[in-house]
């Protein structure tokens, strides 16, 4: 299909609650999904949601078995989430690096869930259901915060750990590129 345009912060549209999909129609959704894989994989993405490409409903995508971009990431199922719920498995939580493809040359570090279970159905809506730890879980909450209007930045504790990708490799405080949808 297309590679779309990913709305940048600043926009007021990767603010929006996204509203859930009903009736989840395979057919419908095509198009949707098509524009949204091939716009993650150009951008080298490990995940992508809706409302970045400025459809406000809750339809998020991630995965990838290997990421020229996460070289040392373990791979995550490829997967399409529609209406996702998300449940905390224990209150352990982990600092990790993201970058966002709506915040493009930055990177800052954000406290997730470190084990989480999440709900949802995929296109033809089957239902979906699984847990995940580490940087699956990782990536899953960072897109699911866009269908709520949550970009990263909002979520980074200590914004002395926020900055620019290249000076952040330069200076030695990251070694690579670690979790972005850029995540
Ligand atoms: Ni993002």
């Amino acid at each position: 299909m297309a590679i779309r345009e990913v709305l940048k912060m600043g926009d007021p549209r990767l603010l929006e609650v996204s509203r859930p999909v009903a009736p989840i129609d395979a057919e419908t959704l095509a198009p949707l999904l098509e524009d949204m894989w091939d716009t993650m994989a150009a951008e080298n993405g490990a995940g992508l949601a809706a409302p970045q490409i400025g459809v406000t409903q809750r339809v998020v995508i991630f995965g990838y078995q290997t990421n020229p971009r996460y070289p040392d990431a373990p791979p995550v199922p490829e997967t399409v989430l529609i209406n996702p719920e998300i449940e905390a498995l224990g209150d352990a939580r982990e600092d990790g690096w993201e970058g966002c493809l709506s915040v493009p040359g930055m990177r800052g570090v954000v406290s997730r869930y470190r084990d989480i279970r999440y709900r949802g159905f995929d296109q033809h809506g089957k239902p979906i259901e699984r847990e995940a730890s580490g940087f699956h879980a990782r990536v899953v909450q960072h897109e699911c915060d866009h269908l709520d209007g949550i970009l990263y930045p909002f979520r980074i504790a200590d914004l002395r750990r926020f900055g620019y990708l290249d000076t952040l490799i330069g200076q030695g405080v990251i070694e690579l590129q670690p979790c972005d949808d850029e995540a």
